[in-house]
């Protein structure tokens, strides 16, 4: 097994990235969904930390698998696809990747215009609040997360339509 990307393979390391990141997401974006509803309170709080963890974990993460990307690239699509399919998958993973940007920044945003503090590459950062500029960061935050739960399924989807109706087993190349 490789540990980079080859040109017709992927390696250890954007395998690796690949499902961590899938993981800490399909964790965290219910989590999101589930703070929301709850009452002000500890748990609130402790849920709130944990949810600010996560994300920010996915944020670095994706900064990395970016800079994997360009330094490892991921192998070329089979030629035998044709263009259109191709550009539909590139378009699909390129989407994913401003879906994940757009949900963490905005986030992050929501939360120093909110007048509240973070740790961001070991230096912690506070913002004059603004809770108008506070709220559109949340509402890109929530749209982004429609999105994403959007791409994912068609993400999916893609892998079993490749299995149902062309015997293409896709899910081998990321295993
Ligand atoms: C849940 C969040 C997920 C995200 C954000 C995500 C994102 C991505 C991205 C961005 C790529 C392209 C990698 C690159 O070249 O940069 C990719 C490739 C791939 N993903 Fe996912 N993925 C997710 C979950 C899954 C799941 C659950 C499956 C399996 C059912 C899966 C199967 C694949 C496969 C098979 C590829 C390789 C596609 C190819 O190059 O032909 N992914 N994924
Ligand atoms: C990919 C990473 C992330 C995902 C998938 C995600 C997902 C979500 C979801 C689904 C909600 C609920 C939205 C609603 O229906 O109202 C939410 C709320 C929220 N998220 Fe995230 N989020 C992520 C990253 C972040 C980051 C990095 C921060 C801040 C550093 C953050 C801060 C918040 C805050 C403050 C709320 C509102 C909580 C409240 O109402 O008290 N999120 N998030």
């Amino acid at each position: 097994m490789h540990v980079k990307n080859t040109l017709t393979e992927y390696g250890i390391i954007s395998k690796l990235l690949h499902w961590l990141s899938a993981t800490l997401l399909i964790f965290q974006i219910p989590l999101g969904f589930y703070l929301v509803d709850l009452d002000f309170g500890a748990v609130r709080l402790n849920v709130e930390n944990i949810h600010t963890i996560i994300g920010l974990s996915i944020f670095y993460l994706v900064i990395i698998r970016l800079l994997n990307n360009i330094f490892n690239p991921p192998p070329k699509l089979d030629p035998s696809i044709f263009s259109g399919q191709k550009f539909i998958a590139k378009l699909n993973h390129i989407l994913l990747y401003v879906a994940i940007l757009s949900i963490t920044i905005s986030g992050i945003l929501k939360k120093l215009f909110n007048g509240e503090s973070l740790v961001i590459f070991f230096k912690e950062i506070k913002i004059q609040d603004n809770f108008e500029l506070a709220d559109q960061f949340y509402n890109i935050h929530i749209y982004s997360n429609y999105t994403i739960v959007v791409l994912i399924a068609l993400h999916i989807s893609a892998v079993i339509i490749h299995k149902l109706f062309f015997d293409e087993n896709l899910l081998r190349k990321i295993l």
